[in-house]
This record gives structure tokens, C-alpha cells and sequence, in this order.
């Protein structure tokens, strides 16, 4: 007699796979027709869940069914081609059906012990990187740096400024908690994931100082630079910079030569958050937008944002791997096994804050080997072609204005008639479902950001998204 189960059967696993498989063909056939902006109201989503979980377990097709009738009506599309809006998070076959099979090996990736291929192929396929996207090659696991995938930029920047902080007090900050003397530095238009992690890591909003922008809302290299002199001279320490390629409210370019240079001299880390943009650094010709990099001691993009990988898949580099390990390593007892012990083998577990990690590098590498470094090149080309086309049509059109330089997938531009204008404008476009665009405040002004990354966004739908913003304007 076989013991009592309530698991899915080998044969239900197939069949309801094979049934899911169909359902995400469907979704994916049918994506661009759907409202990309959910519409639903607070609660709604909510209110059609049963109040309380079930007792007996359910048919797994009621359970399918519901993913259509209760849940979608609830999702905002971010793989819409008509999706614009923020950075795209964009996913693809290949990274799907990688994150599967992670889903399906289920192990632990924490130390090389616990699945050698977890970190190995880690390794090559962040080593692969280094050279796709034309990194300095002190970021290469063969020279005293390397790389690792972390969830999120927020959490890799956290890292990084952690290796800091540690770097600048020989470890003391480690034992003893800060003094509040640190001081951090970023421009006022860097994420909001470096104000956090200055709460996070002890060193304070107020020893974050948001160093003003140019016009162009880059980074000014010599207020840094005398910001750090009046800090230094104050008794503090400064110890810390992050600069970004790719701002996220207009895709501004941090100067990295210039102010790598000041950190150098200061002997400060530097940091760089390319979270969006560094992906283009793919194709050759827009490798400029990190000229300066081999100044940083660490870097950060997202696979998960333009590089066709599904949320999440960040790469985080150090030029230094010692400093990381030796800022995030801690080794109880029970993980102790002979491979660390040898010293020959990278465990990741140290190289981040989780000790638990997931295969995701199995869908980067499923990415890459499918597009191969060709045709990943060719949809970034295409998505900077589409943008840079879409501001061309912008610039013709004397309503509105280019708020901001559109180096590559995201335009900046407004109204002219003011902010209230823009916000009406953008509400109208969203609640009708057709497409999906943010704004921003750029000089205080709101402006809209039109981003194109989304994996199957074709001219069609920058033509007809356009086409839309153009009626909805005229009926202003
Ligand atoms: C420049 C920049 N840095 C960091 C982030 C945060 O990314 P994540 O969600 O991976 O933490 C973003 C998100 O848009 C960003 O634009």
C-alpha cells in the first residue's frame, strides 16, 4: 500500500506544466491588447480573494483559472510593448524558462559546497560579462576582484558601501558600530537606494551629502571636490562616492573620470550605479558612458532592467573581492566544510547579506547563450533607435519640449503648458490603457519619461504610442 500524499504526481506535474507553459504562451500572444495600467481600485483584487485558505486542496485548473479571472485584471503589464513607464524590468523566453529550471533544482547556492555549478557558472557568466560589456578587467574573478548576482542595485550599492565604510576604518566600524564621522556622497539626482543604504548602514542621512548637478543633471566634479576638502578639514571622514550612468529620473551621466580622480586622491571608494544604462555598454559605440570605470572600486547594473533577464538579476562587481569578503564574512560552525576551508573556492554567501541564494545565473545564461552577444546588441540598437526617433518626433512638435539630454532609451520632454497639463495629460494616457508612461520633476517642472526596453516593443508601438500622446494633446 503507498503512503498517504497530497503532492502533485509526476504525470499531474507534466500535464499542469505543460498547461501553465500554454497559459504564459497565451498571455505573451496576447499582451499588447491588454490595458497595460491595471485599473483596478484599492481593495478590489482583494475583495474577489476567498477571505480565508482553503481546507481541502483545490483542482489545480481552478486554480489556473483564477489566475485569468481574479488576478490579472490586477496586473500592471510590465512586459506590454506598450509599456514606457519607469525603467523596463523586461523578461524573455529564455530567462523564463532558466528561472524554471532554478525553480525546479531548488538548491541553496550559499557556499560552493552546497552546489558546485551554482557558483561556477556564476563566475564564468559574470566573467563573460566583464568582456561583453567591455569592464575594466580588474572586475574579472581570474584577477583580485570579481563579480557577483545579487537581487537588487539597492542591495549591491548597500555592499558597496559597506566595503567602504569598513575599507576606511580597518574593520573597526565592524566591531564598534560607526562614530558618526563618515561621510558619504552622491549627486541629488542618484537613486533613492543610496539614501537608504546610508540609513542602513549606519552612516546617516545627514553625513549623505547630494552634491548638486549641472545642467545636464550630472554630477559637479568640483563641488565634490570641495565638499570633500570642507569635510576633511571639519574632522570628518569622507570615504565614500557613488556616481551614476544612467540616472533614473532623466538618464543624466555622472562625469566618472573626473570624479574618480577625486576619489583616488581623497582615497575614497568609489562606487557606480549603472542599474539601467549599463546594459548598452553591449554595443561599442555607447561604451562611452562609462569611460572613467576603472577608477571604481565597484560597480552595479541590472540585468533585470534592459538585458532581457526577468526580475531578479543584478551584477555586482568589486575590484577588490578581499575587502567585500572581509567586511560581509562571518563562518559558524555549521557551515564549515573543506572546500572553504582550501581556500579554492568562491562561496557568494560572503559576498552579499542573504546566506540563502537562488540559481539565478542559470537565466542569464540561458540569455546570453540564446541571443548570443549579437542579438543582444541588436535589441538594445533598436530600443536607442526607437527612443532617439521618438525625440526627433518630439522636437517637431511645438507643444511640447525636450526637458533633457536623451543619450540613450529614455526621453525626457514636457508640455508646454505647464505642469498641471502634463500630469492631466499623462492620467489620461495611462487610464486609457493604451500605453503606460511616469513622470518626473526635473527644475521642479513635471516632465514625462517615455523609456523604451520592454522586449518586444517594435516601432508600431512607438508610432501608435506617440500617435496617442499627440490626440490626447490636442484635446488639452
Ligand atoms: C539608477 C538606479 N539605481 C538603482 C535603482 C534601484 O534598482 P533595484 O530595484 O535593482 O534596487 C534604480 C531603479 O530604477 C535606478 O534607476
Amino acid at each position: 500500500m503507498s503512503e498517504k500524499s497530497y503532492h502533485m504526481t509526476p504525470a499531474q506535474f507534466r500535464e499542469y506544466g505543460y498547461a501553465v507553459i500554454d497559459w504564459i504562451a497565451d498571455y505573451y500572444k496576447d499582451i499588447g491588447t491588454l490595458p497595460v495600467l491595471s485599473q483596478v481600485k484599492p481593495g478590489e483584487v482583494r475583495q474577489t480573494l476567498t477571505p480565508g485558505a482553503p481546507r481541502k486542496g483545490e483542482a489545480f485548473t481552478a486554480i489556473l483559472h483564477d489566475m485569468k479571472a481574479v488576478i490579472l485584471p490586477g496586473v500592471t503589464h510590465w512586459q506590454s510593448p506598450n509599456f514606457f513607464a519607469y525603467f523596463p524590468a523586461n523578461a524573455s523566453g529564455p530567462a523564463i524558462l532558466g528561472d524554471l529550471l532554478s525553480s525546479a533544482l531548488g538548491v541553496q547556492g550559499m557556499l560552493w559546497a552546497t552546489s558546485p555549478a551554482c557558483t561556477e557558472l556564476e563566475t564564468c557568466v559574470l566573467d563573460w560579462l566583464v568582456s561583453m560589456l567591455g569592464l575594466p578587467e580588474k572586475f574579472l574573478s581570474t584577477s583580485k576582484g570579481g563579480g557577483v548576482i545579487q537581487d537588487t542595485a539597492s542591495s549591491s550599492s548597500l555592499c558597496a558601501m559597506l566595503a567602504g565604510r569598513e575599507r576606511a576604518t580597518n574593520y573597526r566600524s565592524n566591531r564598534q558600530g560607526c562614530d558618526g564621522r563618515l561621510v558619504a556622497y552622491t549627486s541629488n539626482q542618484a537613486h533613492s537606494s543610496l539614501e537608504k543604504a546610508a540609513m542602513v548602514a549606519g552612516i546617516g542621512l545627514e553625513n549623505l551629502r547630494l552634491i548638486e548637478v549641472d545642467q545636464q543633471f550630472a554630477m559637479r566634479p568640483e563641488v565634490l571636490a570641495r565638499q570633500i576638502a570642507q569635510d576633511g578639514a571639519a574632522g570628518l571622514v569622507p570615504f565614500f562616492v557613488s556616481a551614476t550612468v544612467g540616472t533614473t529620473s532623466s538618464n543624466a551621466l555622472d562625469p566618472l573620470p573626473a570624479i574618480g580622480a577625486i576619489c583616488r586622491k581623497n582615497n575614497i571608494w568609489f562606487h557606480v550605479d549603472a542599474a539601467m544604462s549599463g546594459t548598452a555598454a553591449l554595443c561599442p559605440e555607447l561604451r562611452y558612458i562609462q569611460d572613467g570605470l576603472d577608477l571604481a572600486d565597484s560597480y552595479t547594473f541590472n540585468p533585470h532592467k534592459w538585458m532581457f533577464t526577468n526580475f531578479d538579476c543584478n551584477c555586482f562587481y568589486v575590484a577588490d573581492r578581499k575587502a567585500l569578503i572581509d567586511t560581509l564574512s562571518i563562518l559558524p560552525e555549521y557551515l564549515r566544510n573543506q572546500a572553504t576551508e582550501s581556500g579554492a573556492v568562491f562561496d557568494y554567501r560572503d559576498w552579499h547579506i542573504p546566506l540563502g541564494r537562488r540559481f539565478r545565473s542559470l537565466k542569464l545564461w540561458f540569455v546570453i547563450r540564446h541571443y548570443g552577444v549579437e542579438g543582444l546588441q541588436f535589441h538594445v540598437r533598436r530600443h536607442v533607435e526607437l527612443a532617439q526617433q521618438f525625440l526627433e518626433w518630439v522636437r517637431q512638435d511645438d507643444r511640447f519640449e525636450v526637458a533633457a539630454p536623451a543619450p540613450l532609451n529614455l526621453v525626457c520632454f514636457r508640455h508646454r503648458g505647464g505642469n498641471e497639463r502634463n500630469t492631466m495629460l499623462m492620467d489620461r494616457l495611462n487610464t486609457s490603457g493604451d500605453l503606460y508612461l511616469t513622470h518626473t520633476r526635473l527644475n521642479g517642472k513635471v516632465t514625462l519619461r517615455f523609456c523604451v526596453g520592454q522586449t518586444n516593443t517594435t516601432q508600431m508601438h512607438v508610432e501608435n504610442a506617440w500617435k496617442r500622446i499627440q490626440e490626447e494633446a490636442g484635446k488639452l
